[in-house]
């Protein structure tokens, strides 16, 4: 085999896959791990979502319903916009891509900041496109020089608001501002993965700019079920925008993207209002719980808006992150993030903070960082 592979394609560098749980504790010589690396909800899915799968895994040998109609009808209802507004992805990660498989070519500049989320940089490379990287100024994306950087052959500015790893979010008004600077050829992505967590007031009125876009950039909000719903595994998430885009977007995805489980347990999800106030609330009560007791380990926690938070914990964040992983604690050093002293957690289940924070106090012993 002699292959002729694209320059483009040999420069990626594969996502970190991460081992299984199993896999993982083997090599480890560990039992009982607790994960808090992945943001995802430690309090399980929605019951509802549980019980409607169930009951439907009957209907397995029919193709999912293209049009993913009354998952489409009731995200249209509860974020107030209309049908066809709204593109359902295998995750919001398959949003990701249509929007870049459907307006990047060639010498396409896409905007990002680094660091932000991996994805958005990673198809852009697939595509061909120029990946045009703005470093975080103070935690949080640097409009001004974002802005600074846009020209005419910008395609699409990507904004994780809340922003993961650092957790950090922008100021509507802000956000307002930008977005009104933008020139009309160019289209603003707001992956609002976590904006679930974010305080109400903090929420960015999306639906209200995509109706009222005229004279404006192209607006889009990408949502999941992955974090406040508890629906990783299931991989469903759904992009808001204007009907134009929408339409380009259909054109490049596959016709029974959304899974027909996926799809019956995401709208039995978003019908299950006690499980995510509850899953709101436990995540507030643990975020303010840890952080008070890691400040007294001496380690600086940064406040976040979302169901994870960086740690300073003033030594070398990757051996402090092996020296967990034989304590069974996963979580995440952020040194390939350019953070070589932090670690990022998630906020995790009232036992599992406790046995995170018994962990992480014993290391930062062993290891002398404090
Ligand atoms: C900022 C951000 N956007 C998007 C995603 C992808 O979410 P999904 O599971 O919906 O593909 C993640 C996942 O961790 C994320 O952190």
């Amino acid at each position: 085999m002699k292959l002729d592979i694209p320059e483009n394609i040999e420069n990626i560098k594969p996502y970190p896959p991460g081992k299984p749980l199993d896999e993982l504790e083997r090599e480890y010589g560990i039992t009982d791990s607790i994960k808090l690396a992945s943001n995802e909800n430690p309090w399980g899915a929605s019951p509802k979502a549980i019980k409607a799968i169930g009951e439907s895994l009957g209907d397995m040998q029919r193709y999912p319903d293209g049009s993913a109609y009354y998952l489409t009808e009731a995200i249209a209802k509860y974020a107030g916009v209309g049908m066809s507004e709204i593109i359902l992805g295998n995750g919001s990660n398959e949003v990701i891509e249509f929007l870049v498989k459907a307006f990047v070519q060639d010498d396409s500049e896409v905007i990002t900041s680094h660091p932000s989320f991996l994805m958005y940089q990673k198809f852009v490379q697939v595509r061909g496109g120029v990946n045009r990287v703005i470093p975080l100024k103070d935690m949080h994306h640097d409009l001004q020089t974002i802005l600074d950087t846009v020209n005419e052959k910008t395609r699409l500015i990507f904004i994780d608001n809340p922003n993961n790893p650092t957790g950090t979010y922008l100021e509507p008004e802000l956000l307002i501002d930008f977005i009104n600077s933008l020139p009309e050829h160019v289209i603003l992505v707001l992956d609002e993965a976590y904006v679930d967590f974010m305080d109400l007031d903090k929420w960015l009125d999306v639906p209200s700019l995509i109706k009222n876009q005229a004279g404006r950039c192209g607006i889009v909000s990408l949502r999941t079920f992955s974090k406040a719903y508890g629906l990783s595994g299931l991989r469903v998430g759904f992009g808001l925008m204007a009907e134009e885009i929408v339409t380009c977007l259909h054109k490049v995805r596959q016709p029974f993207n959304v899974n027909s489980l996926a799809q019956v347990g995401a709208l039995a999800a978003l019908g299950d209002v006690d499980f995510y106030e509850q899953t709101l609330l436990k995540n507030r009560q643990g975020m303010k719980w840890l952080m008070k007791e890691i400040k007294g380990l001496g380690c600086e926690p940064f406040a976040s808006q979302t169901n994870f938070f960086l740690i300073d914990v003033q030594g070398n964040a990757d051996k402090l992150y092996t020296e967990m992983l034989y304590k069974g604690v996963i979580i995440r050093s952020m040194s390939a993030y350019g953070y070589p002293h932090y670690i990022r957690v998630t906020v995790g289940t009232t036992v599992e903070n406790k046995r995170f924070l018994k962990a992480l106090s014993d290391c930062l012993k062993e290891l002398n960082y404090v």
